[in-house]
């Protein structure tokens, strides 16, 4: 494996730490995002940029075009691409559901096809960290979509890391709890409901994204060269620890 990685979701706010992270770690980086207007105004021209939305099959499948037209080869991926849809069950609009859906888990399917396509091609062994939540593991009110969404996303890491360990590609994911980032942002619109928020977890306060960078740069590094199929818990406790109730 090189150090040059693949971020879709560039331009949100895990992308950016994240980007931040590797590149302390000398990492080569190819950023992929919807808007090139975002893009630039968080890198400038630095590093190489793709336009894509990584959404949609013709989408995921350019990013690893364009790599290939420039000649370059990533081995590993961060996809950071999702979106966080809350609303009880049955008051849930089916275009927000789609979006959720669309946004986190078709979008895990189809870029983690094409870097895979991409990586047997090659014959290159590789590493690839995707986005679930703390909401796919515990239940958690109002979160249903997002609950679905991401439990499909940690179930199709289990199954990729089968499929692909004989080729020694890695495929892990992290489940965050609440990060202060624009996904968030209306949960967190006010400091009544940051409070709110933060109450709701073991370890107190609001999870940041660059811890959860950390732990995603260690997957994709050669120190996690053991590890593929897990999905990694950075929730301050959410998920395990039983609340006192007083
Ligand atoms: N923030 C939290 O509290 C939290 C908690 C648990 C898990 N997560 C997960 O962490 C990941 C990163 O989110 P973040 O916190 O960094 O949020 P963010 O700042 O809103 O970034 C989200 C990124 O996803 C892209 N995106 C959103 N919807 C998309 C769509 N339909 N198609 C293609 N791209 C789309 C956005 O790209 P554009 O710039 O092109 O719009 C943006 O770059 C997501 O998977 C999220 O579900 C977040």
């Amino acid at each position: 494996m090189n150090k040059v990685a693949v971020i879709t979701g560039a331009s949100g706010g895990l992308g950016q730490a994240l980007a931040k992270k590797l590149l302390a770690e000398q990492w080569e980086l190819i950023l992929v995002g919807r808007d090139a207007d975002k893009l630039k105004s968080a890198y400038g021209n630095k590093h190489t940029q793709i336009i894509a939305d990584c959404s949609q099959v013709s989408g995921a499948q350019h990013v690893f075009e364009a790599i290939r037209n420039q000649q370059l080869m990533p081995t590993t991926l961060a996809h950071c691409v999702g979106n966080i849809r809350l609303g009880a069950l049955h008051r849930m609009q089916e275009v927000d559901f789609m979006d959720c859906m669309q946004a986190n888990l078709f979008s895990a399917f189809h870029t983690l096809a094409a870097f895979t396509h991409h990586l047997k091609q090659a014959s290159m062994p590789g590493a690839a960290v995707l986005m679930s939540s703390a909401a796919a593991q515990i239940g958690t009110q109002n979160h249903e979509a997002v609950a679905a969404a991401k439990g499909g996303v940690e179930a199709l890491v289990r199954s990729a890391a089968a499929t692909y360990a004989s080729a020694n590609i890695r495929v892990n994911a992290v489940a965050p709890g609440i990060l202060d980032t624009a996904a968030s942002a209306n949960i967190l619109s006010s400091e009544l409901m940051r409070e709110v928020a933060a109450k709701q977890y073991p370890l107190k306060g609001i999870g940041k994204a660059e811890d959860v960078a950390d732990l995603m740069a260690w997957l994709l590094s050669e120190h996690a060269a053991r590890v593929t199929g897990q999905v990694w818990s950075i929730d301050a406790g959410f998920s395990v620890i039983r609340p006192i109730v007083k």
